[in-house]
């Protein structure tokens, strides 16, 4: 992976900026919402509320409306399961996948090789850090230092070592890392909150302009948007925000 592309040639293309995450229970649920809006608004996220109701297919029809999709399924599990995981993930069309860091260089780089491999369209390759529901309580609690930043630095440093496009971390980290690993690592960042609106259950929040200028390349925003009175109104006034110099 000697440059990011999205897969297809060139450069990989920012816009949309924003990655609406469709945590929703049924496909028709999702593919209603995916009906509301066009590819040139947003991509979207199938994570694994959706995944497990829905199947795959859900991902293909996505993919086959125009939609970049992001498969937020976090694997993490001994090397050849995980290669042979991203490959199939691949397969259906996603245009981002993840992996948790923690699974180690060794797995991670099986994860890139079976990209690179076998597929026409390489999904760009994500590392899993610290998730943000984790403090310091909990890294102790499994045994890690109980420095989440410190953490988060270490796990990013394995994923650009393993050859990987980049992280899911905070916007809070974002300015930090990119500093550290520079133009050429995806940042992706949820906890987005437009001010004025309810942080639900997110703790450290920012709103879309302040994670872009602090580094994040995209942003994941599900409830602002899907939750909203009326969600195509709510994307397009947090893209008419991210229009404002950075
Ligand atoms: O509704 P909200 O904007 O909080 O949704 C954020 C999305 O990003 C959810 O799908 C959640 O699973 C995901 N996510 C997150 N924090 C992470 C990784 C993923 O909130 N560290």
């Amino acid at each position: 992976m000697a440059s990011i592309s999205d897969g297809i040639a060139g450069p990989l293309r920012k816009d949309p900026r924003i990655i609406v995450a469709l945590d929703f229970p049924s496909r028709a649920d999702a593919l209603a919402f995916a009906g509301r809006v066009t590819p040139a608004l947003c991509r979207l996220k199938v994570g694994l509320e959706l995944f497990a109701a829905a199947g795959p297919g859900v991902v293909e029809e996505l993919a086959a409306r125009g939609f970049d999709v992001f498969l937020d399924l976090k694997f993490h599990d001994i090397p050849t399961t995980v290669a042979r995981a991203c490959a199939a993930a691949a397969r259906l069309g996603a245009w981002m996948l993840n992996v948790h860091a923690l699974g180690g260089v060794q797995m991670l780089e099986a994860a890139r090789t079976a990209l690179e491999a076998g597929v026409t369209r390489r999904p760009l390759l994500i590392g899993v850090t610290v998730l943000t529901s984790h403090g310091a309580e909990t890294l102790g609690e499994i045994g890690l230092p109980p420095d989440p930043a410190a953490q988060v630095l270490r796990l990013a440093r394995l994923v650009k070592t393993a050859g990987l496009d980049g992280i899911v971390c905070s916007a809070r980290e974002a300015g930090i890392l990119r500093v550290r690993f520079g133009t050429d690592f995806v940042l992706v960042t949820p906890g987005i909150r437009p001010s004025g609106v309810a942080p639900d259950d997110q703790q450290r929040t920012m709103t879309p302009l302040a994670a872009l200028r602090q580094g994040a390349d995209f942003l994941v925003i599900g409830r602002p948007i899907t939750q909203a009175p009326d969600p195509v109104a709510a994307l397009e006034e947090i893209n008419n925000q991210l229009r404002a110099p950075l």
